[in-house]
């Protein structure tokens, strides 16, 4: 939502000269010069003594610090007397958010290993507890500096650990950061370029976004956040603590403290100053979540600098605008000299509804649930692991869902249990078609490469899913080799839902084929993850998708390629194919074609047959249909603002 910081600040501090042996050494202008100790020798050298060792703390000059301020006093202070809750919030990936780049502590892999990407080539290494990367100067100085040459930066900070890490390194104009064009995915084990994790065209260059983290990604990843801009366009930033720490949660901690240290039994009358989202209203209470997980920008510009307004407790949108799709956001967003359509589309689909990870308070609000009922982030999630909870810790703080609440449960707790069981869901009780939220909570939302729950309960229409807002119905994200017009039926058969008009492709071929073959970007990632979901491939039959997801191999974007190879490794037939996603267009369509080599091969074999409905004819796919339905592919160029 923020923009690109414009200044680029030339990377001269960081970069490498030729010692006299021609080999490169790091020398950092304005901190302390390294120990003279190359790994090779193990033998430091005459002037060993006289040159103190770079670490860590080296750089704390040109990075951002924790300084707890304004009556934050940091997680630590609370451990004493909140051991369990220390603990549980220890194990949580909030904690882990932003850290410090200590080799301990790093996901990426810094052996030494070289990667290469289409624009650059990159070298990872640790040396005397430092991460660092070489990287081409052209990049570093955004392609407006000195063009030859490699730079060595030290990788400071990161981002992320549960589905991947970013890293950031000092740009010596104050505590300025610039991003490292790579990231690594924790899944796939390996570093990739950054834009390659988004729903974007291709063809974005790499850039370091200098000032980035100063200005947008502290704002949710640390607590009591201060950028501090200067006069000269650096950044001094400061933050209370880096990570989501328990006062982001529960309000500055200092005065809770004194108040139960100075406890004699006068104080006890008094009120003690911290809070419990729990015992908040449902809306204040999802207001202390919404301070991140949401879309919204602050009405007082200089509490970036001097820290935000918003505590847990108060009214959110006393501090802040909260994007909605409404006339009022429009006018905010013009006055801001924003495109409204463009930013709408980023973040939502067309029916207000939205559709990008991180955001689920916009999700919530425009919920029935939330707005008649009292349906909290807390109705499901738990943010400490509940004493009674028998789950390993690892599956707790993976979404942090308190017991049960990934069952139907959820909704039952406020839902009666009589009114919606078989005669609600018409499908078999123990069936994934009588899952709550897999009719009522799909995975329409997009974001860390995957699809996610909505988190607005709707009820799936064909009328108003796919027809208005463009977005496909529960009903096939699940059916898959159905129609829409089948839907529309049962629906219209069972709920009374209304039925409305479609297209003769509507009602000939199945959902699942028009979204890959016709969709947009976003429908395709949406449709190569569902490809995979294990409850559509038992109910539509996995062995025609492995069909599809070949195609989208050879997508445009890097994203809709990577979901849907990871869709096809859940296809035992093709569960060792080995294939890049990020290998160049030519080899890619290399691997494709042997690809379908294999699965006409598997067709021999007698298994596929006629299946008119999925475009497979006599085990073949019928090219003329297909096609034809490809060459309506939806261009529209997608980019998702996770
Ligand atoms: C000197 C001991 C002490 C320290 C340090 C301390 N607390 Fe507490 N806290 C208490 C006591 C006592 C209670 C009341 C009994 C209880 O709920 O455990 C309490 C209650 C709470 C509650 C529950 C309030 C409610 O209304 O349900 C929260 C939340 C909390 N503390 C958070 C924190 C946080 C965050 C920190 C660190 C910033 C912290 N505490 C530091 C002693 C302490
Ligand atoms: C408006 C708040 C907000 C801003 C600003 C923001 N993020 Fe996030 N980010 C989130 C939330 C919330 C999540 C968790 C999403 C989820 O788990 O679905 C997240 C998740 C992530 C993850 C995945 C973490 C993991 O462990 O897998 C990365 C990486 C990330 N953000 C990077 C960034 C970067 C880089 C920036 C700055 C350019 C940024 N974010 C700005 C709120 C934000
Ligand atoms: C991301 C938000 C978040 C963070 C971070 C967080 N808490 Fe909590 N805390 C909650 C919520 C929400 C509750 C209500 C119960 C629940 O959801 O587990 C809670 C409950 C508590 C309680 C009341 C007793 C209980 O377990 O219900 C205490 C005490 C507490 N937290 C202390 C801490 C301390 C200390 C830290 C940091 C070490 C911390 N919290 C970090 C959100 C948070
Ligand atoms: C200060 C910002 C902030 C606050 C406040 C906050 N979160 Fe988060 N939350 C994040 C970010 C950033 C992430 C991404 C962390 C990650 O996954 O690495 C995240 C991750 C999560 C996750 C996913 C964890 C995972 O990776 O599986 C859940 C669930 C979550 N938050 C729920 C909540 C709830 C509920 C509250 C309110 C009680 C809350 N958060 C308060 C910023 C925040
Ligand atoms: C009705 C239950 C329910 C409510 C209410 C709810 N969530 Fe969730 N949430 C879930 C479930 C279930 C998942 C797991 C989704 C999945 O696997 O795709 C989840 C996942 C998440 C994730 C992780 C997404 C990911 O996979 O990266 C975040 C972050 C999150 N919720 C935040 C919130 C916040 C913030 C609120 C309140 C604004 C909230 N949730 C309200 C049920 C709920
Ligand atoms: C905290 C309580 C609560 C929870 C949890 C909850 N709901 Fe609701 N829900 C309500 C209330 C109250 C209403 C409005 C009154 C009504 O229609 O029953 C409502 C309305 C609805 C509606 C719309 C009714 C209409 O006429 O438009 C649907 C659909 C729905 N809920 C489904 C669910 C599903 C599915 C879940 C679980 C994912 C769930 N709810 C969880 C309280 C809740
Ligand atoms: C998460 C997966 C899932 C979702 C979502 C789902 N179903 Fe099903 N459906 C199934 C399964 C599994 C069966 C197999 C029979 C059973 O379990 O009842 C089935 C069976 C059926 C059948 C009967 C068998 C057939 O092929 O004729 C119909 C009709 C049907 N579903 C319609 C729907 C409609 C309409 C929706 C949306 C309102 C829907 N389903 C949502 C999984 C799902
Ligand atoms: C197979 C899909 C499916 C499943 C599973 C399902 N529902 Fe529904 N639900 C629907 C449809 C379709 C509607 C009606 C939509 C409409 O009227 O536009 C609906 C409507 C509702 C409503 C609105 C009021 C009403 O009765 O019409 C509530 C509340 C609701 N469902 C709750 C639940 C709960 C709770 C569960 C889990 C126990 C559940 N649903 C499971 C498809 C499903």
């Amino acid at each position: 939502m923020m923009g690109l910081w414009p200044v680029i600040f030339p990377p001269q501090d960081w970069t490498p000269r030729e010692n006299q042996n021609g080999r490169p050494e790091d020398s950092i202008a304005a901190a302390p010069r390294r120990q003279a100790t190359r790994p090779d020798s193990g033998q430091p050298n005459a002037q060993a003594n006289e040159t103190p060792q770079i670490t860590q703390a080296s750089f704390e000059p040109y990075r951002p610090i924790e300084r707890a301020s304004d009556g934050y006093v940091q997680g630590e202070a609370c451990r004493e007397c909140h051991p369990g809750n220390y603990e549980s919030w220890h194990d949580s990936y909030h904690r882990t958010m932003t850290q410090l780049a200590d080799p301990a502590i790093v996901m990426g892999n810094f052996d030494g290993q070289t990667v290469e990407t289409s624009d650059a080539s990159y070298r990872l290494l640790e040396e005397d507890g430092i991460c660092w990367a070489e990287l081409p100067t052209r990049i570093l100085s955004g392609n407006r500096g000195p063009n030859a040459g490699i730079s060595r930066v030290p990788l400071v900070m990161t981002t992320g650990s549960h589905h991947m890490q970013v890293y950031w390194f000092p740009l010596a104009a104050g505590r300025t950061l610039g991003q490292f064009p790579l990231v690594y995915l924790k899944e796939a084990e390996r570093w990739v370029p950054r834009h390659s994790c988004f729903l974007q065209p291709p063809g974005d260059p790499p850039g370091i976004e200098a000032g980035r983290w100063n200005n947008t990604c502290l704002q949710c990843h640390t607590t009591h956040p201060k950028q501090k801009l200067s006069r000269d366009f650096s950044f001094d930033t400061d933050v209370a603590e880096f990570g989501i720490s328990c006062e982001a949660c529960h309000g500055p901690g200092q005065a809770h403290i004194n108040y139960r240290r100075q406890d004699d039994g006068q104080l006890r009358r008094a009120e003690d100053p911290i809070v419990n989202p729990e015992h908040l209203t449902h809306e204040k209470s999802s207001q202390t979540c919404g301070n991140c997980h949401s879309i919204t920008t602050h009405l007082q510009a200089e509490t970036r600098n001097e820290g935000h307004a918003f505590r847990p407790g108060k009214e959110l949108e006393a501090s802040r605008h909260l994007f909605r799709i409404n006339e009022r956001s429009k006018a905010e967003l013009q006055r801001r000299g924003q495109n409204p359509e463009e930013f709408f589309d980023a973040s939502f689909w067309p029916d207000g509804m939205v559709r990008v990870s991180g955001r689920e308070f916009n999700g919530l609000i425009e919920s029935p649930c939330y707005q008649q009922g009292e349906m909290s982030c807390l109705s499901c999630h738990a943010l400490h692991q509940q004493t009674d909870d028998q789950r390993d810790t690892k599956l707790w703080a993976d979404d942090q869902l308190a017991m049960d609440m990934r069952s139907d449960q959820a909704c039952l707790q406020c839902h009666n249990t009589t009114d919606y069981g078989p005669q609600h869901t018409h499908h078999a009780t123990a069936s994934s078609g009588s899952r709550c939220y897999n009719c009522h909570m799909p995975h329409t939302t997009y974001g860390l490469l995957k699809a996610i729950r909505s988190h607005t309960v709707s009820s799936p229409s064909v009328q108003r899913d796919d027809l208005q807002a463009g977005r496909p119905n529960a009903c096939n994200l699940c059916h898959l080799d159905q129609t829409l017009q089948w839907t529309a039926d049962h629906l219209a058969e069972w709920w009374k839902v209304e039925k409305p008009g479609l297209l003769p492709a509507q009602q000939e071929v199945a959902a699942g084929a028009i979204w890959t073959l016709t969709g947009d970007a976003s429908i395709r990632a949406l449709v190569a993850w569902h490809l995979g979901w294990q409850a559509a491939q038992e109910v539509s039959d996995a062995d025609w998708m492995s069909r599809y997801l070949i195609e989208l191999l050879n997508d445009p974007y890097d994203a809709v390629r990577y979901i849907a190879s990871r869709s096809l490794k859940s296809i035992p037939e093709f569960a060792s194919q080995d294939y890049d996603h990020l290998a160049d267009e030519s080899q890619r369509k290399m691997r494709q074609a042997e690809l379908i080599k294999r699965w006409n091969a598997g067709s021999a074999a007698g298994q596929r047959g006629t299946q008119p409905r999925l475009l497979i004819e006599a085990g073949r796919i019928s090219q003329g249909t297909w096609n034809s339905l490809r060459k309506l592919r939806d261009e529209t160029p997608i980019f998702l603002d996770e």
